[in-house]
């Protein structure tokens, strides 16, 4: 071919690329998940920590030898930035349990705009960087709510696992209700489970976990004072689950349950929730 010819080729060709349509490559969207994968497990998640529970239910957790897994947001309930709350997620994360994000404030995520969707994502992914060290590709959407939107706004910052749930187990307000989701549950397949860090229901005495683990000893059904999560784990032992993190029941390596892993930073200026959104109201009572 000549030079002359060689050169209308790859003008022509050139001229077809720019002319077609330029499409911005779109990030592959996450995976929203309701339930485990692996046969036999179920993964507890705890969501709007970290609060004044949180040690307990670690405590407990360690007790029971189990993993879990942690949504948490940073201005809910409490400020993440506050030393205690800082240190518990930190607690969380050293404890071997998976960290994930439910973003900043807890905003039904389909009914604010675009700016605040991208602020309440890395304003969250920002303070676990900073007091966990870790940035989280697993993310729940408050409310369970989102949209084509808020997925492409996940993606785009890397978000590979949208997590909801199968069993939802709230507050101990109303324990029958709780207690009738679990009991009811198919539990042929496994099982991802919401309850709450900031309940004081969440949570009960140490000596149940120690009987119900360490002395083999099970608590009747029948008792109404029982509270969450010892009936939970008791349940979890009675339905021969295997209870381990979100990514483990769903296969997914350890090293994909963040994009960057790290060590927490120095307490500097920037760890305030001073002049941010705060969930508002909290409830204290039933709710998500
Ligand atoms: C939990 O923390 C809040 C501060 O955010 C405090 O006012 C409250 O008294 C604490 N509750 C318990 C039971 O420790
Ligand atoms: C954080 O800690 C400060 C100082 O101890 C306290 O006054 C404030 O109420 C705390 N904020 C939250 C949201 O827990
Ligand atoms: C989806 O959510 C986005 C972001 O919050 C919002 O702006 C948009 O109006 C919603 N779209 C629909 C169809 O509800
Ligand atoms: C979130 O907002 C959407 C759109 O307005 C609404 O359909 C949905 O019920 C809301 N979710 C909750 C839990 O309020």
């Amino acid at each position: 071919m000549k030079l002359t010819s060689i050169v209308a080729t790859l003008i022509a060709a050139a001229t077809a690329v720019s002319a077609a349509p330029y499409t911005k490559p779109q990030p592959k969207l996450p995976q929203v998940v309701t339930n485990c994968v692996k046969p036999n497990t179920i993964a507890i998640t705890f969501d709007d920590g970290p609060y004044n529970y949180t040690l307990s239910i670690l405590s407990q957790l360690k007790a029971a030898n189990v993993k879990a897994t942690w949504f948490m947001n940073g201005h809910a309930y409490s400020c993440i930035y506050n030393s205690t709350w800082s240190s518990n997620a930190y607690a969380v994360y050293k404890a071997g349990h998976q960290v994930a994000s439910h973003t900043w404030s807890h905003p039904n995520l389909t009914t604010v705009d675009l700016p605040r969707l991208n602020y309440e994502v890395t304003k969250q992914e920002d303070a676990l960087a900073k007091v966990v060290g870790v940035r989280p590709t697993f993310i729940r959407p408050p409310f369970g709510s989102y949209n084509e939107t808020v997925l492409k706004v996940f993606a785009e910052h890397g978000y590979s696992h949208v997590v909801l749930w199968g069993v939802f187990g709230d507050n101990g307000a109303d324990l029958a209700t709780w207690k009738n989701n679990y009991d009811t549950v198919d539990t042929s397949k496994p099982l991802i489970a919401l309850n709450h860090d900031p309940r004081q229901l969440t949570v009960t005495e140490l000596v149940s976990t120690f009987f119900i683990f360490v002395c083999h000893f099970l608590i009747s059904t029948s008792n109404v004072v029982m509270q969450q999560l010892p009936y939970i784990l008791q349940w979890v032992k009675k339905h021969n689950f295997k209870m381990v993190t979100v990514g483990e029941c769903l296969g997914v390596p350890k090293n994909k349950w963040y994009k960057w892993t790290g060590s927490p930073s120095k307490r500097d200026k920037t760890w305030t929730c001073a002049n941010t959104p705060r969930r508002d109201p909290i409830p204290h009572g039933v709710g998500y």
